[in-house]
Order: C-alpha cells, then sequence, then structure tokens
C-alpha cells in the first residue's frame, strides 16, 4: 500500500451536520520508536502493549459551513473549556491530513476533548488524543462513504493518527500493535500500525502495567526534540539495527511466553532510548534519582521473589511496571509499599493491556 490509497474517490453524500465520538486508549511500546524521517516515517519499526485506563475522549460536532474556505474552522474544549493553547497542533495535524480527508474544510467542527488521566500527570496524551479524533474524522468519512471495510477503517485510521503523532498509530487496536517495516513481521508498514499477526501465549493476557507518576512537571526535551536529535547520532544505526533485531526476538518470546527473556528485552530496550538521550549532542536527562531508585527496587524485589516484574520507560521520568495477572497478588503490595514511595504525591495509575478504541 502507499499513501495514494488513502485519498478517498469520492462521497456519496455528506452530512450537513452531526455527532461522533470516540474513546481511544495509550499505548506504551516494548520496542522504541525513537527517530523518524520525514512525513512520520520511523527510523525504526516499533510493538507496543494497548493499554486500556489511560484513554483519551474525543466528541465532534460538525456542522456544514456556508462556505467554503481556506481555513480550517474549529472550536477546541479541553474537559470542556476552551483551549486555544492547542489549537496549532490541531491545525498542523488538520494540515497534513487533509488531502487524505478532503472534507475537512467543508465543515466547522467543535472538538471536545477529555483524558482519563489527570491533566497535570506527566502521561502523554498525544497517543490516545491523535488516535481519538483521527476515529471521529473516519467515522465521519466512513458515514459519506456508504459501505467501507472494517480493515480499511482500521488502517486507515491508524495512518492519519501517525501523521498526528507516530505512536499513536499503535492506539487503534489490541492488544499488541506492531508499526514500521522490518522482515520478521509479515505485513509490517511504515504507514500504519497493523495488530500483531502472531501467536501470543497466554501469559501476556490481562498483563499489568502500573504506572508509577515519578515527575508530573513538563518535560525539558519534548518527544519531537528527541526524535530530531536522532539525525547524525554516533549510535543511530546500531540503534536502528538493534530494533529490527529484537523485535524478532520478540517473536519467538511472545509465542512461547518466556518472560525471562522478555524483561532482558523491555529493560535494555527502555536503557537504550534513554541512552540515546544521554549520547545524543546536545546531550539530555529525563531520568529523576526515583526513577533509578525504582528500577534498583525492582530489580531487587525480582531476585529475592523470582517473580517476572519489570520496568519499562517512555520519553520521561515515569515508570511503566509491567507483570503478569498470575502474579499481581505478589508484586501490587510490593509496588504499593517499596514503590509507589517514589512518586510525586504518591500517584500512579493501575493500568492493562486492553483491546484498542471504542465508539461511543
Ligand atoms: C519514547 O509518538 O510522541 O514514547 O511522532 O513526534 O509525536 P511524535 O513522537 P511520539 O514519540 C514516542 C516516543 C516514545 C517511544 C514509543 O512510544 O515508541
Amino acid at each position: 500500500m502507499t499513501e495514494k490509497d488513502f485519498i478517498p474517490n469520492s462521497y456519496t453524500t455528506l452530512n450537513d451536520e452531526g455527532e461522533v465520538s470516540y474513546t481511544s486508549p495509550s499505548n506504551i511500546a516494548l520496542v522504541k520508536y525513537w527517530g523518524k524521517k520525514e512525513n512520520q516515517v520511523p527510523a525504526n519499526p516499533s510493538i507496543s502493549f494497548t493499554l486500556t485506563a489511560c484513554a483519551t475522549t474525543t466528541k465532534v460536532k460538525y456542522k456544514k459551513r456556508e462556505n467554503r474556505n481556506e481555513e480550517f474552522s474549529f472550536d477546541l474544549l479541553f474537559e470542556g473549556e476552551s483551549k486555544e493553547e492547542f489549537k496549532p497542533k490541531i491545525n498542523t495535524f488538520l494540515k497534513r491530513v487533509e488531502v487524505y480527508l478532503p472534507f475537512l474544510k467543508d465543515y466547522h467542527f467543535v472538538i471536545n476533548t477529555t483524558n482519563s488521566f489527570p491533566h497535570s500527570s506527566g502521561i502523554a496524551s498525544s497517543a490516545s488524543g491523535m488516535s481519538a479524533l483521527a476515529l471521529c474524522f473516519m467515522e465521519m468519512e466512513k458515514s459519506f462513504s456508504g459501505t467501507m471495510s472494517p480493515e480499511h477503517f482500521n488502517r486507515k485510521v491508524s495512518f492519519l493518527s501517525r501523521l498526528g503523532s507516530g505512536s499513536a498509530c499503535r492506539s487503534i487496536e489490541g492488544t499488541i500493535v506492531q508499526w514500521g517495516e522490518t522482515p520478521s513481521i509479515e505485513g509490517s508498514s511504515n504507514l500504519y500500525g497493523i495488530k500483531y499477526p502472531y501467536e501470543v501465549h497466554g501469559v501476556f493476557h490481562n498483563f499489568h502495567d502500573t504506572i508509577l507518576l515519578v515527575d508530573k512537571g513538563e518535560k525539558q526535551v519534548s518527544s519531537t526534540v528527541g526524535h530530531e536529535l536522532m539525525h547524525g547520532h554516533p549510535f543511530a544505526q546500531q540503534r536502528f539495527d538493534q530494533a529490527h533485531s529484537n523485535l524478532s526476538k520478540l517473536k519467538t518470546i511472545i509465542k512461547e511466553g518466556n518472560l525471562v527473556r522478555f524483561i532482558e528485552i523491555v529493560e535494555s530496550e527502555a536503557l537504550t532510548l534513554h541512552a540515546m538521550m544521554m549520547t545524543s549532542h546536545p546531550y539530555f536527562i529525563l531520568m529523576k534519582p526515583n526513577t533509578l531508585s525504582i528500577i534498583n527496587e525492582i530489580w531487587k524485589f525480582r531476585k529475592e521473589s523470582r517473580t517476572h516484574v519489570c520496568f519499562t520507560l517512555d520519553a520521561g521520568a515515569n515508570v511503566h511496571v509491567l507483570y503478569p495477572e498470575g502474579e499481581k497478588d505478589i508484586i501490587f503490595p510490593f509496588i504499593i509499599e517499596k514503590l509507589v514511595p517514589y512518586c510525586q504525591n504518591g500517584q500512579y495509575i493501575c493500568d492493562r493491556i486492553g483491546l484498542g478504541a471504542k465508539k461511543l
């Protein structure tokens, strides 16, 4: 498939007005996307668990404009209040997707969006936010088109979400989604995420992700800048090669449910992501002292308890604690007792692997 396959032929009807709503979750990468080329093409493949609790709900009300205009027309409400500062990001997204959704300038939109997690939690909302908005626009396109296969719908939503934020393309379906062309995964694409197409061992069903909110402040360096710094990075090529190799190894691990090897890859990926930050020019550190304390506590406890708890990190100081359902009765009390004291204001979110976005 190419980008052109996402340009619609023509619509049967363009409704005068209507309303669509979706809830879309966040996701947590096991193999990390870090570095990109033009047009949101990833420099390396990635794979993630779709989450459940961390989600964005977006309602889009649309109404035909009297005259089609060269500017997009929309109001943006975040948690019920007008948010002018979020508008440029949405405007950039609309510009990028306009050719694939040619009706956008025919309407005025009222976009009403809320997050399930606290605004100031430091949890990135771009994956859930961009995918929820893309889903609403695709639902409109579906109603204008007469028929549309679920496969095309999901692919195009993922494609559009990617243009908003790379990781957002992995939030549409569950429970495991892969994005970025790689030889070990058939059907993999740089243009959209695909539902992981191979066998998944039962140990990954209901997998837990307890998100420890270590630092809720504004990040010193955004993901956008971080991706940019992979251009000319001294270790970029080795890192990109490593991501392909880790994905290929994960295929066997996911099938066999080998948690020991799963942990080795997932933790190494998290630390490599941060190692890339520490070795770019300019260099930067997003982990905080408490991030490291939590990692050390996890390693100590894992050894003592012989359980399979592990961590991963996104582009920030927060720690995602991953563990299987069968070990939660031992691991969760440990998290509460030993790890939560390192969280800012004791805040954490209990999340788990999920099935993807839902129409409301
Ligand atoms: C560290 O998807 O936020 O979370 O495409 O610029 O919006 P943009 O970047 P973004 O980057 C996410 C990076 C990551 C790893 C991952 O989710 O794979």
